[in-house]
Parts: C-alpha cells; structure tokens; sequence
C-alpha cells in the first residue's frame, strides 16, 4: 500500500495547495470536507484520524477570520483548539506524524524585528488565543507533533489574499492603500506545502516558523512589490500610487492585529535544510500565478 495522508482544511488557502502539493508527491490523499467532518466535534475528528490509515495527518482548517473568532469565541476556541489537540491525540494511537499549521499572530508583536522560535508569545486577538491554545495542547498531547507557524499565505489564484487582491485591484485601474505602519512575512502558500510535506518526512518535533526569507515588511511594502512584480512580468505599464495607511484607521478591522510578527526561518532553513525563497521571490511567483490564471 501506497503512503497515505490525511488533509483537514484541505478547500482552504493553504489547505488547496497542499492537497495538490500531496498528490504530486505520490501520496494517498484523504481530505474530509467541512460536512463530513466538523471540528466543532472533536470525537469526529478523532474518529477520521483513527480511521484514516494515514502516516501523515496535516491540519490546515482553521477559523482564521479574526472577526469570526471574535464573535464568536467558543467555536474558535473548539475549532483551533480542541480540534488540533483531539488530532494530536489520534495521531498518538496510530503513530501518524502530525503537522500542525500556526500562525504568527500567536507571537507579542510589540517590537520591530524578526522572531524567532523562542519569542514571546503574547496573543491580543481571540484568534490567537485560540491559535496559541492549540499549539500548547497539540504539543502536550503529542510532543513529537510539528507545529508549523505560517504568516500572511499567499499564491493560490482560487484563494485570493492581500498580494492577488492588489494586483486585481491595479489592473482594474482602482485605487490603491495599503497599511504601512504593521509587518510580518507574506509567504507562498506553494512554499508551505512543500516545507510541510518536508517536515512531515522529518523527525523535527515542536514549533518552527515556516515563512519566506528576509526581513519583515508592511502591506504597503508589500504592494510595492506586487506592483513591481507585475511590471517586471509586463502586465503594467507602471506602478501606480499606493495610499499609505495607518492600522488604527482600518474600519473593517474590529479586532486589535499584532503589529510586528515577522519571524525568522532559520531554524526551517538552516537547521533543517528546507528552503524558502525570499519575500520578493515569493511575491513574484504569486503575481505571476494570478496572471496565468486570468489568462487561462
Ligand atoms: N491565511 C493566512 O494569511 C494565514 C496567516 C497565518 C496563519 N494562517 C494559518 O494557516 C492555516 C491555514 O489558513 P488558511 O488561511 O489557508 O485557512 P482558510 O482559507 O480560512 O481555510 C480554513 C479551512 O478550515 C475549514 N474549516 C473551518 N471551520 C471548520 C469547521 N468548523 N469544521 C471543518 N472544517 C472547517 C474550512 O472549510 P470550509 O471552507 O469548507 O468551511 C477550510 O478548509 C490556519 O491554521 C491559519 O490559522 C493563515
């Protein structure tokens, strides 16, 4: 028999591309949609591991929406919490590896500069407290459990993020503002499966930080380099004006963001010998990805 994994969040942003990612590889993929297996019943989750036969059970489902946590606490906490740990705990019984999927958003970003693993975690949001109460638990039910903490994913056309939204917005001549005072790492959702699958052939256990190379930067960074990127690969003639704003000055955010979560991936990279290409890089296949999906 053929080697076997088991997707959970496997439609998301993330999810999609390591489903992909996973039948390249020569995998046997398993991935339960939302219906046939809601989080919010952990003894489902369990049984879907259990069942499974997988060697490999990588959890890419989340409530990432800090809103929809905040609104609703109980089911972000069953969700990015308990879920994840009743995963752990499956995983434990069949002797699968698991690899969980974090978030920087965990980490205390009230100071410049790259994390590191061994940062302060301090979350301001519900989403991270859930986020960071999952790591705990997955790792307490699993010590030799992966926990991979992604940031700001990018790269998949169907799914689009900051970078896609844009260039979308660029191309269709609107208006460009982006925040210019918060920084993390924007991050090829490409790049995280091939590290995830990487880690899930590995024997590393804990957290790592799974993230494009280089130093953190702003939204409004970040759109320079969509826009350069996108010029480089001639579908603008120039790149327009972005409007820089100011992360208190969002209306839509309701819920407080950690301002300075970018993390260093040396660990990742240097430790374990996965590769990540540099933010630019990064930025660069997204924006030439989003363009061959509006061509074809
Ligand atoms: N996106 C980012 O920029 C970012 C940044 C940092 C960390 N992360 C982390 O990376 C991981 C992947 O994030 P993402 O943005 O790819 O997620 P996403 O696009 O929001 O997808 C979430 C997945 O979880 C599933 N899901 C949500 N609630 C569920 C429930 N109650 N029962 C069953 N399935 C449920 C969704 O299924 P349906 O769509 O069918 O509901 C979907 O497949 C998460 O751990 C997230 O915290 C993401």
């Amino acid at each position: 028999m053929g080697k076997r994994i088991l997707i959970f969040g496997a439609s998301g942003r993330t999810g999609q591309v390591v489903r992909r990612a996973a039948e390249q590889a020569g995998y046997g993929v398993l991935a339960p949609a939302h219906a046939e297996c809601p989080l919010e019943q952990a003894e489902v989750v369990s049984d879907a591991v259990l069942g499974s036969g997988a060697q490999l059970v990588v959890n890419c489902a989340a409530i990432s929406g800090l809103e929809a946590c905040a609104d609703d606490p109980l089911q972000a906490h069953l969700v990015n919490a308990v879920a994840p740990a009743a995963m752990a705990l499956a995983c434990r019984h069949t002797g699968a590896r698991f690899v969980h999927l974090s978030t920087d958003y965990v980490l205390d970003g009230r100071r410049q500069g790259s994390k590191d693993e061994s940062a302060k975690c301090r979350p301001v949001n519900w989403y991270g407290e859930s986020k960071r109460e999952g790591e705990l638990q997955v790792l307490e039910a699993l010590p030799a459990a992966v926990v991979a903490r992604v940031s700001w994913v990018c790269g998949n056309p169907q799914k689009p993020s900051f970078v896609e939204s844009t260039l979308a917005r660029a191309l269709a001549g609107q208006p460009l503002a982006a925040v210019a005072d918060k920084e993390s790492l924007p991050t090829d959702a490409a790049d995280i499966a091939r590290a995830v699958l990487a880690l899930g052939a590995g024997e590393y256990a804990g957290v790592v930080h799974v993230c494009s190379s280089g130093q953190p930067l702003s939204w409004w960074h970040c759109a320079q380099l969509v826009l350069q990127a996108a010029v480089e690969q001639g579908a603008l003639d120039a790149a327009p004006p972005v409007e820089q704003q100011k992360l208190d000055e969002v209306p839509f955010f309701r819920e407080p963001r950690p301002r300075y979560t970018g993390m260093s991936n040396a660990r990742l990279t240097a430790q374990l010998g996965i590769p990540m290409p540099t933010v630019q890089q990064a930025i660069g296949a997204a924006v030439q990805r989003y363009l061959a999906a509006l061509r074809a």
